[in-house]
């Protein structure tokens, strides 16, 4: 029997709008540990939706586990720069919750990284809003090509996690467009996600669920986006308003909202063709399903052939960060002392709804036991049995559940004399700093969290002081959720090798780089700046109020379109690593610029030349800088970029990029328009935003403006 709208009762519609209502893991019948489900209705099957990002999360229960894969967390995949190989984790992600039963997956996030302390940066990609959407929408590209629908969430301007649930975030409409809104716009034009999850927060003073101007204005009748818009989990306070809004689907729901909504249309506040219009949509995406065309999940997803996709993704996300007098790659056979913690709780991801449960877990000290590399056995179970004292004996399962394994161990735990034994009987020295962090609490600028606590900052200079002494190299390890503090410490090593949270291959992967099987080929999608005080949201408590004891109402984006880049670039603010930075073991060339420009594109080519020693591949990277015009400016902004094949040393390949013209616009919020200046703009390729190779040019010959 076909099912539409006009086979429904009224209640049955009414149920459509409300899912099932509990909180937390453990929402769905069908697959216990999912985090919710829409209602039965009518002849309609209940789809199931569960959690993301960095893998499909089913919470265990004492009775069943449902094993799934612990890709990188979404930082590291942005940090790829590759959208081919995101597309392909997000085809992994979805054939696993294709196989578990899993309708709707809630992923992936794209909040911007609009300051280093959000707790839930790590599930976000970057800072940029190109990056960001690209990314995003290979993900959800790769999510949906299985058939399980992707959520992009949490729409939009949910930056930070302190009082997320009642926040009310004052921001400018340009802003708005430019840097938060543009990542939804991209996905929703490029890869059509089946839904939006709208956030928490309220956007200048309404909630984005209850916000008609948000959901239907600009989502629907200006991108034309065709798919459901569900709360997140207890969002908002009003859900007829929320109906009203166009949030078709209210998460978990309960019976007490089909009552509400029921006793609305009673009422006349609701109108049946407002119910019609959101039942329609959820309909829809219950009919695209695999559940309603009758799949059977086969509850054995390829978990191995997965963990080689976890493998290269996180491979392709490492970032080498300083490597002086080429320290790495490590020669097979070096003796490695292992210092720190974190290389027995090495950090796999973030805490939370984005958590995961995957069937391995290779820390830092296994994958390097694993490797060519001799660990020094005697070191390593000083910090093991450490680990196994302080957390206890099933550390392991306790680990990533609870914030206080967020706080980082003592890691002074050597005297001088020990470690200087150390360097006299191994040839380098790698220190491990891992930090996480996750939903529901923003982190700290403090030590042991966006500062080094004293006890690894005196373990980094007794290590460095003993192996330089007898000139041995000290390499750094961060295996952290998003930028901590370096420049005063960064001297002190010789090389940095920035890992993040890298899923469940992660000792397998970071061995493979610090020998160089894995050259370093990802680029920051994010600034670190040098102190968090740096950021242009610091300048003032109300513009990132991230202390919950002061129980802040509003959070005030000061900063306008200059977040990231975009505002180091203008003030002249040094960062520590700058946007789109990355080291290889080997070098690259850029020759050979050609910039063409018809009415609406500007092709962009160019050569890029492996000119060093190992294989590689190079990101690159094209800004562009508008003429001074009727709008205000940022010095540059990413328009485009492409990452090489693997180039052997001496071999090229010619990087064609194409950037549309409309794309180049500004919005000016006054008259409600988009806006591309004429004038003469530069072209600017490099391999980060502060390391531009060759320049080019084009002219627009007049200004273009257009509706958004
Ligand atoms: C999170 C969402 C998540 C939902 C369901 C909320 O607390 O903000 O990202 O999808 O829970 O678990």
């Amino acid at each position: 029997m076909s099912v539409d709208i006009s086979s429904l009762s009224l209640e049955d519609k009414v149920k459509l709008l409300a899912g099932i209502g509990c909180f937390g893991a453990g929402c769905s019948r069908r697959v216990p540990g999912a985090a919710g489900e829409t209602r039965a209705v009518g002849g309609l099957p209940a789809i199931v939706m569960t959690d993301g990002p960095s893998g499909i999360r089913v919470e265990p229960n004492p009775f069943r586990r449902w094993p799934t894969t612990a890709f990188p967390v979404p930082t590291m995949l942005a940090s790829t720069w590759n959208p081919e190989l995101v597309e392909a984790v997000g085809r992994a992600m979805g054939e696993e919750a294709r196989d578990y039963g899993i309708d709707v997956f809630l992923a992936p996030g794209m909040n911007i990284h609009r300051h280093p302390l959000c707790g839930r940066n790590f599930e976000y990609f970057s800072e940029d809003p190109l990056l960001t959407g690209k990314i995003a929408a290979a993900y959800i590209r790769g999510v949906q090509s299985v058939g399980v629908g992707a959520t992009a969430k949490h729409f939009v301007a949910n930056d930070q996690e302190t009082n997320r649930h009642v926040i009310d975030t004052i921001v400018d409409e340009r802003a708005l467009r430019e840097i938060y809104l543009k990542p939804f716009e991209i996905v929703v034009k490029e890869a059509r996600p089946w839904a939006i999850m709208s956030s928490y927060n309220k956007l200048n003073g309404k909630y984005t669920s209850q916000n008609p101007w948000l959901l239907t204005k600009v989502l629907r009748e200006e991108w034309g986006f065709d798919g459901v818009v569900m709360s997140d989990w207890g969002a908002g306070d009003n859900p007829i308003e929320q109906v009203k809004a166009g949030n078709d689907l209210i998460m978990p729901g309960g019976d007490n909202i089909v009552s509400r909504l029921m006793d609305a249309v009673k009422r006349g506040e609701l109108s049946e063709d407002e119910v019609n219009r959101s039942a329609a949509r959820v309909i829809e995406l219950v009919k695209r399903s695999l559940t309603y065309k009758g799949h059977k999940s086969s509850n054995t997803p390829n978990l191995s052939e997965h963990a080689k996709v976890a493998y290269e993704a996180a491979a392709e996300g490492i970032v080498l960060l300083k490597n002086a007098r080429e320290t790495l790659p490590l020669r097979p056979g070096t003796r490695v002392a292992l210092f720190g913690t974190g290389q027995v709780e090495t950090m796999r991801g973030g805490l939370g709804s984005g958590h995961t449960h995957p069937n391995h877990f290779i820390n830092i000290l296994d994958g390097l036991r694993g490797s060519e590399l001799k660990v020094d056995e005697e070191l390593s179970s000083i910090y093991v049995n450490y680990v196994k004292e302080r957390r206890g004996e099933d550390y392991l399962c306790a680990l990533y559940y609870e914030e206080a394994y967020a706080e980082p161990l003592q890691q002074d735990i050597l005297t001088e004399g020990q470690v200087g034994e150390f360097a006299r009987r191994n040839d380098v020295a790698i220190i491990v700093i891992s930090r996480t962090s996750g939903e529901g609490w923003d982190r700290k600028a403090i030590k042991g969290d966006y500062y080094l606590t004293d006890s690894e900052r005196r373990l980094i200079e007794m290590v460095s002081r003993q192996f330089h002494a007898l000139g041995k190299g000290v390499v750094a390890i961060l295996n952290i959720p998003a930028p901590i503090e370096v420049a005063t410490w960064r001297d002190l090593v010789d090389a940095i090798l920035l890992v993040w949270l890298p899923g469940q291959e992660a000792g397998r992967v970071i061995a493979d780089a610090l020998v160089g099987k894995v050259n370093p080929s990802g680029r920051l999608p994010t600034t670190f700046p040098r102190d968090w005080s740096d950021v242009p949201a610091a300048k003032s408590a109300e513009c990132y109020p991230g202390v919950p004891q002061d129980n802040p109402r509003t959070v005030r984006y000061c900063e306008g379109i200059y977040v990231g880049y975009r505002y180091y670039d203008k003030y002249n603010v040094e960062p520590a690593y700058e946007f789109g930075f990355g080291l290889s073991y080997t070098r690259f060339e850029y020759r050979n610029l050609t910039v063409a420009k018809s009415e609406d594109i500007v092709k962009v080519s160019f050569d890029v030349v492996n000119v060093g020693k190992y294989p590689g591949k190079e990101v690159t990277q094209v800004y562009v800088k508008a003429p001074q015009g009727t709008v205000d400016k940022p010095i540059q902004e990413l328009k485009a970029f492409r990452k090489t094949r693997l180039l052997n040393p001496g071999e090229a390949e010619r990087i064609e990029l194409t950037i549309n013209v409309r794309d180049l616009a500004s919005f000016n919020a006054s008259r409600g328009l988009w806006i591309v200046d004429a004038g003469e703009y530069e072209v600017r390729v490099g391999s980060s935003s502060r390391d531009i190779r060759l320049t080019g040019r084009f002219t627009v010959d007049k200004t273009i403006e257009f509706k958004p």
